[in-house]
C-alpha cells in the first residue's frame, strides 16, 4: 500500500514519520512545491532506517503528481500555518485555492484514494474537497478532532495525574478555539465519569484549555504545531489501512446526521478502508447540543467566504 503526503512541511514530514516508524504501509510519497524540499526530508528519513528498523520506504518529489499514482490514502497538509494571534479561519484566502488544486491533482492519479485533509480552516477545506469532485463522500475525512481529543486527554492528565491511557475522552465540533466541544460529561477515567470525581470549575478549566490547545502551541513555538497534528494523521492512516473500524472524531460530510445537512464537522465516525463508514450517534446533554449548533453555524460561516471556490 501507498500514502502521499502534500506538504513537506513541519505536519507534511512529522506525519511521514510517524507513517514510517510505525511502518503502516510500504510507500509513502513525500510532494511539496519547494524544489528538492521533499526529496531532502525524504533522504533525510531514509537515513533514519537502520537506526530505528523499519523498512519502508519513502520518495520525496516536487510536484511530480504521476509519482503518487495509485495511493491508498492521500494527506493534503499544504498552505500556511498560522502566526501567532491568527485564528485557523483567518488562513482561508490563501489555502482554500492550494487545497482545491492539490487535490485535483491527486485525485488525477488516485480517484479512489481516501483524502484526509490537514490544512486549516480544516472542517471548511474537507468542505470545500466535498463540494468540488464528484467523489463519494465517505471518501473525504478531516483530521482535527483525533489531534484534540489527545490535547484534551493531555490537559485531563496534567491535572490529574491519570494516565492518559486511562482516559477516555472526545472532542467533537469544528476544529477552531471557539468552535470544538470537549466532551466533558462523557470523559472518563477507567470507568468513571470525571464529572464524578472533577469539580465543574476543573472541567471547565480543561475544557479551555484544550480548546485553545493550538492557539497555545502556536505562541510558544512561533508557528503551528506538528508532532501531535502528525502524530493523529498517522492513528487516522492506520485505522483506514488496517479497516479498524475503531471510531473516531473527524470532520465528515453530515447528511440528517447530527440534526446537520450540508457541512463538514466532527463527530465520531467509524474509520475502515472505505474512510469513513458511518456516523455514531452520541448521547449528548442539552448544552452540548446547542454547543453543536453553534459549531455548526460558525462553520457554515466561514464555509460561506468560498463562494466563487465551489
Ligand atoms: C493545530 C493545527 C494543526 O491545531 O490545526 O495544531
Amino acid at each position: 500500500m501507498k500514502v502521499t503526503i502534500v506538504g513537506a512541511g513541519n505536519v507534511g514530514s512529522s506525519c511521514a514519520e510517524y507513517i514510517l516508524i510505525k511502518e503502516i504501509v510500504e510507500e509513502i510519497v513525500l510532494l511539496d512545491i519547494k524544489e528538492g524540499f521533499a526529496e531532502g526530508k525524504a533522504l533525510d528519513l531514509t537515513q533514519t532506517m537502520s537506526t530505528l528498523g523499519f523498512s519502508s520506504k519513502v520518495l520525496g518529489v516536487t510536484n511530480d503528481y504521476s509519482k503518487t499514482a495509485n495511493s491508498s490514502v492521500v494527506i493534503i497538509t499544504s498552505g500556511i500555518p498560522r502566526k501567532p494571534g491568527m485564528t485557523r479561519e483567518e488562513l482561508i484566502g490563501i489555502n482554500a485555492g492550494i487545497v482545491k488544486s492539490v487535490s485535483e491533482n491527486l485525485l488525477k492519479y488516485s480517484p479512489n484514494a481516501v483524502i484526509i485533509v490537514v490544512s486549516n480552516p480544516m472542517d471548511t477545506m474537507t468542505y470545500l474537497v466535498n463540494k468540488s469532485f464528484d467523489i463519494p463522500k465517505n471518501q473525504i475525512i478531516g483530521m482535527g478532532g483525533i489531534l484534540d481529543s489527545s490535547r484534551f486527554k493531555t490537559y485531563i492528565s496534567r491535572l490529574t495525574n491519570y494516565n492518559q491511557h486511562d482516559i477516555d475522552a472526545m472532542v467533537i465540533g469544528g476544529h477552531g478555539d471557539t468552535t470544538m466541544i470537549p466532551l466533558t460529561s462523557l470523559a472518563k477515567y477507567k470507568n468513571e465519569l470525571l464529572s464524578d470525581i472533577l469539580s465543574k470549575e476543573e472541567l471547565l478549566k480543561i475544557a479551555s484549555d484544550t480548546m485553545v490547545g493550538g492557539a497555545t502551541l502556536t505562541k510558544l513555538l512561533g508557528t503551528s504545531a506538528w508532532y501531535a497534528p502528525g502524530a493523529s494523521v498517522s492513528y487516522l492512516v492506520d485505522a483506514i489501512v488496517n479497516d479498524t473500524k475503531e471510531i473516531l472524531p473527524c470532520s465528515v460530510y453530515l447528511d440528517g446526521e447530527y440534526d446537520s445537512n450540508d457541512i463538514c464537522i466532527g463527530v465520531p465516525a467509524i474509520i475502515g478502508n472505505n474512510g469513513f463508514e458511518g456516523v455514531v450517534n452520541l448521547d449528548l446533554n442539552k448544552k452540548e447540543l446547542e454547543m453543536f449548533k453553534n459549531s455548526v453555524k460558525a462553520v457554515k460561516q466561514t464555509n460561506s467566504a468560498l463562494n466563487g471556490l465551489i
